[in-house]
C-alpha cells in the first residue's frame, strides 16, 4: 500500500510499504478514505521528537471498514468509521474510568497509546491506503447514514473536535462565561468554537497568522493578534480589567513571539496573567517530557519557568493531557449529525495522498490560508 512516512527532520516521503493487515483477532482493517495532517505531526516533521525513519504517520483517521477480526462482534465490514487518535484497550484501570488516552495496556511502559506518532507505541499511522485498528469493536465509532457526504466533519471527531472540547472541559467553562484561547490553529478553533457550544458568552482567541484569526473571528470570537497588541492587556480591555473567566492553551511547547522565537513559556504564563483568580485553565497544547534539540536550557528537559506564585495567589486550577476522545466523540457526532455543529469550517485544503509531503511544507510554514488538510488516500 501506499503510505507517507518519516524520513528525518523536514523530510516525508509517499513510499510502498507491507498492506496493513488483520494481525489480532480483536483487529479491524479499515480502507481510509479521508485522513488529516495535525499541528502534532509538526512537532515529529520538525525532528523535535524520537520518532523513527519508516513510521507511517496519521492519527486523524476516517474509511470503511473491509475486514474484521474473528472475535470482533460489534464492528462490520462496509461500516463507516471515525477512529480515535488514541488506541485504548477498554479494559484497563483507566480506560475503565474513562481515560482512554491513558491506556495501560496498548503501549506497555507508557501510558497512552497513537496512530503513528513518536513514543505511542508500535503502530502505524493513517496517511494511508489501509489502518489496523485494535480494539476494533472499541475504537470504531461506527458513523450515522449519509455520513459519506460529510466526511470533513466527522473525520474531525478524530482528534480537533474532541481535543477542542476537551480544553473546555479541562477549563470547566460554563454559560455565560468568558474564555480566554490561546492559539488559532486547528485545535483553537476547536476550543472557541466548543465553548461556544457551551454556551460561553465572550470568546477571545489570540494568534499571529491573520487568516486563522479571520475564521475566529467568522464563528463570532473575538480576534487578538498578539503582534500587534500585548494581548494580556487587550483581554483586560475586552473584560473590563477583570480578566477572563477561564483560559485555553492550543499552542504547546513550540509557542513563539512574533518573529518566530520559541519561549516555552509565553502562553502559559500569559495565560496565568490573563485569567481572573478562582478561574481554570485547560492545557491541550503538547509539552513534552524531554526535548534535546530545544535552544533553552529548562527546555531541554521539559521545563519552563512558570509563574507560580500568580497561579498560586489567583487560587487557579489546571487540567492537562492527550484527549480521551471516546469520552466527547459520540455526542459530539450527534451534533454533527443534527446539523448543530459542523467542525469542517477550518478545512482549507482537500488534497490527494500523493501531495501530501508538499502540503507538509506549508502546513508547517503556516503559509497564509493553510488551515487545515484533509487528504483522501483512496481517491
Ligand atoms: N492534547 C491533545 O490530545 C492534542 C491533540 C491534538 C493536538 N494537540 C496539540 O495542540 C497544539 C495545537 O495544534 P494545532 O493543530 O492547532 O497546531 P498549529 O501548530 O497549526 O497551531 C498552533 C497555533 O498557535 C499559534 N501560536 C504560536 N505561538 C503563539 C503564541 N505565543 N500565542 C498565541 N498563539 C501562538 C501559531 O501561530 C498557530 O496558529 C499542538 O501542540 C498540538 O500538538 C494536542
Ligand atoms: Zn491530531
Ligand atoms: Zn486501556
Amino acid at each position: 500500500m501506499k503510505a507517507l512516512v518519516y524520513e528525518g527532520p523536514k523530510q516525508v516521503k509517499i513510499v510502498n510499504v507491507p498492506d496493513a493487515k488483520i494481525e489480532k483477532p480483536t483487529d479491524v482493517l479499515v480502507k481510509i478514505t479521508t485522513t488529516n495532517i495535525c499541528g502534532s505531526d509538526l512537532h515529529m516533521y520538525e525532528g523535535r521528537t524520537s520518532v523513527e525513519q519508516g513510521k507511517v504517520l496519521g492519527h486523524e483517521n476516517l474509511g470503511v471498514v473491509i475486514e474484521v477480526g474473528k472475535e470482533v462482534e460489534r464492528v462490520k465490514v462496509g461500516d463507516r468509521v471515525c477512529l480515535p487518535f488514541n488506541i485504548s484497550c477498554g479494559y484497563c484501570e483507566n480506560c475503565e474510568r474513562g481515560y482512554t488516552g491513558f491506556c495501560l495496556t496498548v503501549n506497555p511502559g507508557h501510558a497512552g497509546g497513537a496512530y503513528g506518532y513518536a513514543e505511542m507505541g508500535p503502530y502505524n499511522g493513517g496517511q494511508a491506503e489501509l489502518l489496523r485498528v485494535p480494539y476494533g469493536d472499541f475504537n470504531c465509532l461506527v458513523l450515522p447514514e449519509g455520513a459519506e457526504e460529510h466526511e470533513e466533519d466527522y473525520v474531525m471527531l478524530s482528534d480537533i473536535f474532541p481535543t477542542g472540547y476537551h480544553a473546555t472541559e479541562l477549563a470547566d467553562v460554563q454559560p455565560g462565561e468568558s474564555v480566554l484561547v490561546y492559539g488559532a490553529g486547528p485545535v483553537g478553533l476547536m476550543a472557541a468554537y466548543s465553548s461556544m457550544l457551551r454556551g460561553a458568552d465572550q470568546v477571545m482567541v489570540v494568534d499571529h497568522h491573520p487568516d486563522r484569526l479571520a475564521l475566529a473571528e467568522k464563528i463570532g470570537a473575538i480576534a487578538i493578534d498578539y503582534s500587534r497588541t500585548d494581548p494580556v492587556e487587550a483581554v483586560m480591555e475586552f473584560t473590563q480589567g477583570k480578566g477572563a473567566d477561564k483560559g485555553c492553551e492550543c499552542v504547546g511547547f513550540q509557542c513563539h513571539d512574533h518573529h518566530n522565537h520559541e519561549i516555552p513559556n509565553l502562553t502559559m504564563n500569559r495565560l496565568v496573567q490573563s485569567v481572573k483568580a478562582t478561574g481554570a485553565l485547560g492545557v491541550v497544547g503538547v509539552f513534552t517530557p524531554q526535548d534535546p534539540n530545544a535552544t533553552d536550557a529548562l527546555e531541554k528537559e521539559g521545563e519552563i519557568a512558570f509563574d507560580m506564585g500568580m497561579f498560586f495567589t489567583k487560587g487557579l486550577r489546571m487540567g492537562s493531557g492527550q484527549t480521551n476522545v471516546k469520552a466527547y466523540n459520540r455526542h459530539l457526532c450527534e451534533l454533527i449529525e443534527h446539523g448543530k455543529a459542523k467542525p469542517s469550517f477550518i478545512v482549507s485544503h482537500r488534497l490527494t495522498l500523493d501531495e501530501a509531503p508538499n502540503a507538509y511544507q506549508h502546513f508547517d510554514r503556516r503559509d497564509m490560508g493553510w488551515t487545515k488538510v484533509v487528504l483522501h488516500p483512496n481517491a
